[in-house]
């Protein structure tokens, strides 16, 4: 199996990512564009999503015609940066579910601690979408997926905005049957655990906690 990485570097995309990179940028506009962003990346993200045939009735004839199952969706973002990419995918389906894992960042050893896991029901029925803005050691991404994957959903996809060759390795080290999808790999990940030349803490440019 070969793992993938879809980079989405369409022009609005890559646009909109570097408004939000800027240091002076504000939390107004930060929250805004990676709102923005998000609904641009839902269009890739489900591109190739099972779709089933209904007949309808336009003014003209009866026909055929094709629709996605949203209520199959569940999207799963990973507290609290997570939370910043969920809007912005609900505007393009809004009959998704929404499953929660909530990790944090041991700040001294990096390693993903779970606090908090619920799921919607029928997970074998439904495609995961797990959102992340960062990935950046790939600790939490791989932890998140881990405890979804005991849910067994049908398929599941990883998000993120800004991702890092060390933390797509880590991921992809664990879980090779996850596609990622991403708006950039940036070059490296700093001692810290932080991604260069990256865009800071997502969780407080996009809540304002800093
Ligand atoms: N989490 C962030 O918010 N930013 C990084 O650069 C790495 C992890």
């Amino acid at each position: 199996m070969t793992a993938q990485v879809h980079v989405i570097d369409h022009p609005l995309v890559q646009h909109k990512l570097t408004l939000m990179r800027k240091k002076e940028t504000s939390t107004t506009s930060f929250r805004r564009l990676v709102n923005e962003l998000s609904t641009l990346m839902a269009y890739e993200v489900t591109r190739d999503m099972p779709m089933h045939e209904v007949t309808i009735q336009t003014p003209m004839e009866t026909m055929q015609s094709k629709l996605i199952d949203g209520k199959k969706v569940v999207f799963v973002p990973i507290l609290r940066a997570g939370m910043g990419i969920l809007d912005g995918m609900l505007g393009v389906i809004p009959g998704a579910r929404v499953g929660h894992i909530g990790l944090y960042r041991d700040p001294k050893t990096l390693v993903a601690v779970e606090y908090y896991f619920k799921m919607p029901t029928g997970m074998p029925d439904r495609d995961a979408i797990v959102l992340d803005p960062m990935l950046a050691t790939g600790n939490s991404a791989v932890a998140a997926v881990e405890r979804l994957k005991e849910s067994r959903p049908r398929s599941i996809k990883f998000v993120c905005l800004v991702s890092c060759p060390e933390g797509i390795k880590h991921f992809h080290s664990v879980h090779p049957d996850v596609p990622i999808y991403t708006a950039t790999i940036d070059r490296e990940l700093n001692d810290h655990g932080y991604i260069l030349p990256g865009l800071g803490d997502a969780g407080d440019r996009i809540f304002g906690t800093k």
